[in-house]
């Protein structure tokens, strides 16, 4: 079942996020951050944060916002399944839920994602390739020496 995320769960969201091993500190504090924001705030500004659970068990999260100052342009900020539970359709399922809100709810045009460059995302880039988004950009750098972003883009029209 996929529902929208609760203020209750933030610190199983942060744990299961923290215990991929693929986020760095400074990210699991940011998401924190985010998540308190989102259910302080911003959940009134159009962003969302879902929850996909099986049997009152977390599996995975995504959130997802309208970038500012654009015409229908939204950004995935977060996708994250915990780890015993990755490759087995859970991130799949939250990306579809994703797209078809967005396509059906929100008349939103095009999505864009953000990742890392390092090796050890690169099964993260394949996941986004395997669900048709183009590698639209490289930000060289951006993170650090050698740690560049990677922009991936979706139309949803
Ligand atoms: C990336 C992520 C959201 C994908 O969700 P998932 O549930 O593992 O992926 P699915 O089962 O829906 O899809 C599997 C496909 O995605 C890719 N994939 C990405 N991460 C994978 C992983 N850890 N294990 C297995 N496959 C993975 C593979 O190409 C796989 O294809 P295959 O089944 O043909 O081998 C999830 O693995 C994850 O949370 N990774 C760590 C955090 C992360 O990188 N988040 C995104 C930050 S930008």
């Amino acid at each position: 079942m996929i529902r929208p995320t609760t203020p209750a769960e933030t610190d199983a969201l942060v744990a299961l996020t923290d215990a991929t091993g693929m986020f760095k500190s400074i990210e699991v504090v940011a998401l924190r951050e985010v998540l308190d924001d989102f259910h302080a705030t911003n959940h009134a500004d159009d962003h969302h944060a879902i929850t996909l659970e099986e049997n009152g068990d977390i599996r995975g999260f995504a959130y997802y916002a309208p970038a500012e100052m654009t015409d229908r342009t939204w950004q995935l900020w977060w996708i994250v399944v915990r780890k015993d539970q990755q490759g087995q359709g859970v991130g799949g399922k939250l990306l579809r839920f994703v797209e078809d809100d967005l396509r059906t709810k929100r008349n939103a045009r095009v999505l864009f994602i953000e990742t890392g460059s390092l090796p050890h995302y690169e099964l993260t880039r394949e996941f986004y390739r395997k669900h048709c988004y183009e590698q639209h950009a490289l930000l060289q750098d951006f993170y650090a020496a050698g740690d560049s972003m990677v922009v991936f883009r979706k139309a949803l029209g």
